[in-house]
């Protein structure tokens, strides 16, 4: 199935009563064609975990709101999937298990299972690996199993949250054209919130920029560089460059800012 179409308008959110609030976002206006793989970088706190808890449905937000193909999204579904950082595996099953878990709750015949859980496991290249146990995996072969677990179930649309942080740079390059292979194939819409600009640049149709806290859109970013796309384009080049030069004048602003308790 095709990925939807996101819209997120006007969209705000704030934590804590009325005594210590947070302002983690405001007025982020964002329209997002169905497909389409966008990535978001913003200083250090200033709501792209919030920002996608949104869209997941995982938070309800405080003004606006997000639409999937034209309907205000409530509360989480199956059709929006989460990857984050952790890979957050079942540690009490196999490779396998994990990636047939949804499956099962979803009521998806034995059969079917198999058949979508090995397709899914070579689209990772783990299907040596099919019995394999959480712990005997490396850093990567977790997050591919991720991946995996959260494409079986053919979301429409797929949030990341900086899912390869923790990956030596090797490893991260590696997984970053797995990514870019697998979101070819399912054509799922797909935000990927990433610390690293560059990662931002190579995997990004368009680069949204955050500005500090409250988060709001300070920029977005065509790339100009076509896939499959490597840090030596000069697309992604000059995406890196018109990133960073944004990002720069954000943290500026905030470290210019008296420290307030919030
Ligand atoms: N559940 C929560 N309750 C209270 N405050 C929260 C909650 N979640 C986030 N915040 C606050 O909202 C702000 C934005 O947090 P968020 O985690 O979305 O930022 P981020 O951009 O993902 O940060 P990082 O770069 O560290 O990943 C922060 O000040 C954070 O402390
Ligand atoms: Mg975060």
């Amino acid at each position: 199935m095709k990925g939807a179409d996101l819209k997120l308008v006007m969209l705000g959110k704030r934590f804590g009563g009325n005594a210590g609030q947070t302002e983690a976002l405001r007025d982020v206006n964002l329209e997002i064609r169905g497909g389409e793989f966008v990535t978001i970088v913003g200083p250090s706190g200033c709501g792209k975990s919030t920002l996608l808890s949104l869209v997941a449905g995982l938070e309800e937000p405080t003004t606006g709101w997000v639409a999937m193909d034209g309907h205000r999204v409530h509360g989480p579904g199956a059709d929006r999937i989460v990857v984050f950082q952790d890979a957050a595996l079942f540690p009490w099953l196999d490779v396998t298990g994990n990636v047939e878990f949804g499956l099962r709750v979803a009521g998806v015949p034995r059969k079917d299972r198999q058949q979508r859980v090995l397709e899914h496991l070579e689209m990772v290249q783990l299907e040596k690996f099919a019995h394999a146990r959480v712990h005997e995996l490396s850093g990567g072969m977790k997050q591919r199993v991720a991946l995996a677990r959260a494409l079986v179930l053919r979301p429409r649309v797929l949030l990341m949250d900086e899912p390869f942080a923790a990956l030596d740079v090797q490893i991260r390059e590696e997984m970053q054209s797995v990514v870019q292979d697998l979101w070819v194939r399912s054509g799922t819409t797909t935000l990927f919130v990433t610390h690293d600009v560059r990662e931002a640049a190579v995997l990004g149709d368009r680069i949204v920029v955050l500005s500090h806290r409250p988060g709001t859109v300070s920029a977005i970013l065509e790339n100009g560089a076509r896939r499959p796309r490597t840090l030596n384009d000069a697309g992604v080049a000059e995406a890196i460059r018109r990133s960073n030069e944004i990002l720069k004048a954000e943290v500026q602003w905030s470290s210019n800012q008296p420290k307030m308790q919030l």
